[in-house]
């Protein structure tokens, strides 16, 4: 009888982490990506994804730097998450403009001028059928068409992120390779993105 497969404590660790997409961007990169949004003379910043609170910690540096107080908001799925953003360095007022929520269910369009994100890289096998479904609505409510059911939970954040929006507005993303040359999305997404 073979043995049952016996996993470190990290390989666990890691795959409590891989469930809920939580890997947090390094500091250099979320700095870059706020400046983007500086450029365009934004002076807030919404975050779909705030986890441990990356671009709201790049947002206070910057801010010092070049002598702006960006509006911080945004939303998280996970409480849990924000508590490692206090850990981080945040104070409860800087988080005092993030709801506890669902972006991608929750989100309204054309509604913010500055979007910044690392969204949860969830793929689709570790979707539950009932959010599947409701991500299918949500497509079919946004762009009128659903995607291929191999869409990961990113995909659907950049389709509620570019449709949030305002007009003038900017986002700032973390993206994959695969929305240009992968199965999911090639033409459809494109297409799909220029109606937004
Ligand atoms: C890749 S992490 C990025 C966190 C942080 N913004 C950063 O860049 O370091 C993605 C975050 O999205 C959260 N999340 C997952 N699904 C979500 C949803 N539907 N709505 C809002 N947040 C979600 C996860 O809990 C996780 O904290």
């Amino acid at each position: 009888m073979r043995s049952p497969i016996r996993h470190s404590k990290a390989w666990i660790e890691r795959e409590a982490l891989r469930e809920k997409g939580q890997f947090w961007t390094p500091e250099w990169i979320a700095e870059a990506m706020v400046a983007y949004l500086a450029a365009g003379g934004h002076q807030t910043l919404f975050d779909p994804a705030v986890g441990a609170g990356a671009f709201f910690r790049a947002a206070k540096t910057l801010g010092r730097e070049i002598g702006k107080d960006f509006a911080l908001s945004g939303t998280e799925i996970d409480k849990a998450a924000l508590s490692e953003a206090i850990e981080s360095g945040l104070s409860h007022e800087d988080l005092l403009h993030v709801r506890i929520g669902d972006f991608l269910l929750e989100s309204s369009p054309g509604t913010i001028e500055a979007v910044v994100a690392n969204p949860p890289y969830i793929r689709h096998h570790r979707l539950s059928n009932g959010l599947k479904g409701k991500l299918r609505e949500f497509c079919f409510k946004s762009i009128d068409t659903t995607l291929d059911g191999r869409a990961g939970l990113h995909v659907y954040f950049l389709i509620a992120g570019l449709r949030s929006l305002s007009s003038g507005g900017r986002l700032a993303f973390i993206s994959t390779g695969r929305y240009c040359g992968g199965r999911v999305c090639p033409e459809t997404l494109e297409m799909d993105i220029h109606q937004l």
